[in-house]
C-alpha cells in the first residue's frame, strides 16, 4: 500500500486519526485525512461536556459534523468518550452518589441512542486508573467501585452493535503497576461476563520515554483475555522513526491488534505543543516516521 490506510487494510486493520470540528475548514488537513486514513476520532466533540451541555439537553451538532464528513468519505468513526473524570457536563459537579450514577447512565443512554448502529467502537470509560494501579479517585469513582461495569452494561444495552472499549494512557509497559491494574479489571470483567470488547492503549510516548520493549507482550496479554486491542491516540516525542516503527510492528505482530490511531495528523494539530510528535510536519509533508510506519504496515 502507498498510503497508511491501504497498507493497514492489507492485514484487515485500519489507520486512524483524530480531528476537531475546526479542522473541517482546514483544506490541508482534510486532504491528508481523506488520502491516508480510514478511521476518525473526534478530539473533543463526542465527550460528555460537548454532547450534554445541560441536563437532558443533548447537542450532537459538532460530533455529527465530524461523523458525517468521515462517513461520506468511506471512513469509520470511533466514539470518544462516554464516562471520564474530565470534560464532564457542568451539572455533574452538583451531583454525587446515586444522582451522579443516574446521570452517568442517562448520559450513556442518550449519546449511544443517537449514534446507535453508526460507530465502530466507543471508548465507554476513559482513564479510570491511577499510576499506582488502583482506581483513580474521581466523582464517578466515589459513586461506588462498580461504576465502570455499570457503564459497560448500560452501553451494551444501549447499542448492542458497537464494540465497547476501555481506554487509558501509560498502560503500554507490561511491568507497570497501572497496566497490571487495568489488566486485572479486564480479566475480572471477562470472568464475570461484564460486556467488554476492546482495550484502547492511548500510546502517548512522552518526555523522551522510549517504547517499552515489552509493548508487544502487553498487547498480546490483553488480547489473550479475549478482547481486541487498539492504539488509540498515538504520538511520540519528536516523532522518533524507530519508536513509531516499533509500536507499529508490535501491533502487526498481534492478530487482535485491530488498528492504530494518531492524535492528530500534522504537528500543528497536536496537543503536545512543540514536541512535533506526529507523522506529518506543519507543511503537510510526511516525516521519516511516516515512512517507517508505512513500511512496517506493508511488511505484514
Ligand atoms: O474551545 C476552547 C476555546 O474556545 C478557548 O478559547 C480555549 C482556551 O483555553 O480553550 C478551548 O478548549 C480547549 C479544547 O481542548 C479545544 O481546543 C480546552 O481548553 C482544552 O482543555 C481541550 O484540550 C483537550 C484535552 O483532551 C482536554 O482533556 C485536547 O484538545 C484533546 O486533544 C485532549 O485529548 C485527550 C483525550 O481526550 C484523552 N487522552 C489524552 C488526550 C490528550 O490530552
Amino acid at each position: 500500500g502507498t498510503t497508511l490506510k491501504a497498507a493497514a487494510e492489507r492485514s484487515g486493520r485500519y489507520f486512524g486519526a483524530a480531528m476537531g470540528r475546526d479542522r473541517l475548514s482546514d483544506t490541508g488537513f482534510l486532504a491528508i485525512a481523506n488520502r491516508e486514513f480510514d478511521m476518525m476520532t473526534a478530539v473533543n466533540e463526542m465527550k460528555p461536556d460537548a454532547t450534554q451541555p445541560n441536563r437532558g439537553q443533548f447537542d450532537f451538532r459538532a460530533g455529527d459534523a465530524i461523523y458525517n464528513w468521515a462517513v461520506q468519505r468511506g471512513m469509520r468513526v470511533r466514539g470518544h468518550t462516554l464516562a471520564w473524570h474530565a470534560q464532564q457536563p457542568r451539572f455533574w459537579a452538583t451531583l454525587s452518589g446515586g444522582a451522579l450514577r443516574t446521570a452517568m447512565i442517562d448520559h450513556i443512554n442518550g449519546v449511544m441512542t443517537h449514534y446507535r448502529g453508526k460507530l465502530a467502537a466507543w471508548d465507554v470509560v476513559n482513564e479510570a486508573f491511577a499510576e499506582n494501579g488502583s482506581r483513580r479517585s474521581s466523582n464517578l469513582q466515589s459513586t461506588g467501585n462498580d461504576w465502570i461495569e455499570v457503564a459497560f452494561r448500560t452501553a451494551r444495552n444501549a447499542d448492542p452493535s458497537v464494540k465497547l472499549c476501555y481506554n487509558d494512557y501509560n498502560i503500554e509497559n507490561w511491568t507497570y503497576a497501572k497496566t497490571q491494574g487495568v489488566y486485572n479489571m479486564i480479566r475480572d470483567f471477562k470472568a464475570r461476563g461484564v460486556p467488554i470488547d476492546c482495550v484502547g492503549l492511548q500510546t502517548h510516548f512522552t518526555g523522551g520515554s522510549s517504547l517499552p520493549g515489552n509493548f508487544q507482550t502487553t498487547l498480546s496479554s490483553f488480547a489473550a483475555l479475549g478482547v481486541d486491542v487498539a492504539l488509540t491516540e498515538a504520538d511520540v516525542t519528536n516523532a522518533s522513526a524507530s519508536q513509531y516503527q516499533g509500536l507499529t510492528q508490535a501491533c502487526m505482530n498481534v492478530p487482535r491488534c485491530i488498528g492504530i490511531t494518531t492524535w492528530g495528523i500534522r504537528d500543528s494539530d497536536s496537543w503536545r505543543g512543540n514536541e512535533n510528535p506526529l507523522l506529518f510536519d506543519r507543511n503537510s509533508n510526511p516525516k521519516a516516521a511516516y515512512t517507517s510506519v508505512l513500511n512496517a504496515l506493508n511488511a505484514a
